[in-house]
């Protein structure tokens, strides 16, 4: 008998789904595996108003099969000009459950971000009024900051006073990559939580240069030095409830990624969770997964637990390495190290993939 492991279904607290052609290969994967997901706002245009996520919505609705019950939790992206009203509303209504803050060209589709965050305190104290959470991309823009330096920085520099001038605002930095980050988030306080990517659990800096540069490993904030890595690995298995999963699964075409200038962004949804799995198995701690996949979100999110399940199975096997976007273009998926070690069964997969 292989091992095994069941969890409350888990939710991903940050993922990219995109729009078109790229939503209909992306939300099967996510939809598959998540009971929820928080849905980013950077597309192109950002989706800016509680009235365009609303329609953003009804896009990702509208390709679920009807016996789904993935529930796609909108976000907006937070610009200088963003009204404080808008975004109270949409939260009071249901259709928003969180804001996005993005330092202005901090990554991709940001161009339009904030660019000062004293410029939006309407809209944070509003927020912070009515409990709304707000998400961080946590990096400073500035050119002349190493670029591995740019979460640190940040943190030192503008988080901490935005914590200390709206104490009571509900708080998530997302896709935390460093060791600084981790002893921050768990020193923090309950508003102030983190998700932690699979990518940054499985993969240090080199695997961005191994052999070659390898654009397929490049996301930002970019991936640190191993002690960091390790960090993270601590954090995300320690049942410190203030850490939660969030893929940051974020889909570009493969020439869009293998280019001059390629795009940040590393497509995991295929295999997010048993990547999850193998690190929590690797840590001796798939006790604490559940945990962390399941219902520190959940809780910090102030929504019940998922009460369908998941298994997982102990298993090795070689995940697709490209997936089809409408005609010529594919996605690469993300690969940290073939075999995988653990395999959740899902339903378009289980025929090519039924050697358990
Ligand atoms: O690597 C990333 N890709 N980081 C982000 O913050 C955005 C994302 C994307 O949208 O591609
Ligand atoms: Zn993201």
């Amino acid at each position: 008998m292989n091992q095994s492991i069941t969890l409350r279904k888990p939710d991903d607290w940050h993922v990219h789904l995109r729009d078109d052609a790229m939503l209909e290969m992306s939300l099967p994967w996510t939809a598959e595996a998540f009971g929820r997901a928080i849905v980013m706002p950077n597309l192109s245009p950002a989706v800016i108003t509680a009235t365009q996520a609303m329609a953003y919505k009804e896009r990702i609705v509208r390709l679920l099969p009807a016996s789904s019950n993935f529930e796609p939790l909108m976000t907006c992206f937070l610009t200088d000009a963003t009204d404080p009203l808008d975004v109270a509303k949409g939260f009071i209504d249901g259709i928003l459950t969180a804001a996005k803050l993005y330092p202005a060209n901090s990554t991709t589709n940001s161009a339009t971000g904030v660019t000062e965050v004293h410029k939006i305190y309407p809209v944070l104290e509003r927020m912070q009024q009515i409990g709304m959470p707000l998400l961080i991309h946590g990096e400073v823009t500035n050119r002349e900051v190493d670029i591995f330096d740019r979460e640190k920085i940040f943190i030192d520099t503008i988080l901490t006073k935005l914590r200390h001038d709206l104490p009571e605002l509900r708080i998530v930095l997302e896709h935390i990559t460093t060791e600084e980050a981790t002893q921050y988030i768990s020193e923090a306080g309950d508003l102030t939580a983190a998700t932690i990517t699979p990518h940054h659990l499985m993969i240090n800096r080199n695997a961005m240069f191994n052999g070659g540069v390898r654009p397929h490993m490049y996301c930002l904030p970019v991936a640190k030095r191993e002690h960091h890595r390790l960090a993270l690995r601590k954090a995300a298995v320690s049942g410190d409830t203030h850490f939660f999963l969030g893929t940051d699964s974020a889909p570009h075409l493969h020439q869009e990624k293998e280019s001059a200038c390629g795009c940040a962004g590393i497509f995991s949804a295929p295999i997010a969770l048993e990547l999850y799995a193998q690190v929590f198995d690797e840590e001796q701690a798939l006790n604490k997964l559940e945990g962390f996949a399941s219902i520190n979100g959940a809780n910090f999110y102030n929504k019940p637990v998922n009460e369908k399940t998941i298994t997982l199975v102990k298993s090795s096997w070689e995940p697709p390495e490209e997936i089809p976007v409408s005609h010529n273009d594919y996605v690469c998926v993300f690969h940290p190290g073939l075999p995988l070690k653990w395999k959740y069964l899902r339903k378009g997969f289980n025929e090519a993939n039924s050697n358990i």
